[in-house]
């Protein structure tokens, strides 16, 4: 059966967290919670009579500070992150290929989607697969620090990702315009970065973006790998 996670949005920073539950269980997931929401997303936990299992991350966040610490402490949950990128008060370093499970007989497929950051995960569960800032729709994260690699990104996308069924559900790690979930064979056909491009031409492009620094990297990437807390939790 198909179950669509419970999506929260942060405005400040365009950031979607999302929550993963399916019944049979009150144990549930929470994929890259934001700091100043965590009262927001325990009160969800609460409404819905769910139990926080694992705290997941996508990648160390270069533009806002995770809860997880916060989460973890309060609820006992235990934080899963990717293994490249180095959160090392995390309970579990995650590995492409893993598998986490969690309630009742629910597994979340770990895949490792380098390219926006060395060590981006995306996760795959009950049709749906969450991919952090690897793809957005109609986009994909940027490629020009952490570790980043425009063609690692490539191939993650088009060998990894564009290789899940086309009806899988595409939930970003965020959205600057206001749309909140696409499939795997809508961003094959319409994504303006990645469909119908080559890798020479995508390189090309991603290399000239010419973005700014973002306004938090110096604070939230050492934060982050602390899972948020000042002293890693
Ligand atoms: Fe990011």
């Amino acid at each position: 059966m198909n179950i669509n996670p419970i999506q929260l949005f942060d405005a400040e920073s365009s950031t979607f967290t999302y929550i993963l539950a399916a019944p049979g269980s009150a144990e549930a997931v929470i994929i890259d919670p934001v700091d100043r929401h965590w009262e927001r997303d325990l009160r969800h936990l609460e409404r819905l009579g769910l139990k926080l299992a694992f705290v997941l991350e996508t990648h160390a966040h270069a533009d806002h500070v995770t809860s997880a610490g916060k989460l973890r402490e309060i609820t006992g949950a235990k934080a899963a992150v990717p293994s490249g990128c180095c959160i090392t008060p995390a309970e579990m370093q995650l590995n492409d290929g893993d598998v986490l499970k969690f309630g009742n007989g629910e597994r979340i497929e770990i895949l490792h989607t380098p390219g926006h950051t060395a060590g981006s995960m995306s996760y795959v569960w009950r049709g749906n697969v969450f991919t952090g800032d690897t793809l957005l729709i109609d986009g994909c994260g940027r490629t020009d620090f952490q570790g980043g690699s425009a063609d690692a990104l490539y191939d993650s996308v088009t060998r990894k990702l564009f290789a899940l069924a086309d009806d899988t559900r595409m939930w970003p790690g965020h959205d600057y315009k206001g749309q909140s979930v696409s499939t795997i064979g809508w961003e094959k056909r319409h994504n303006s970065r990645l469909a119908d491009r080559g890798r020479e031409a995508f390189v090309e492009l991603m290399g000239h973006l010419n973005l700014p620094k973002p306004k938090l990297i110096d604070v939230a990437v050492q934060a982050n790998q602390k899972l948020g807390l000042p002293h890693g939790g």
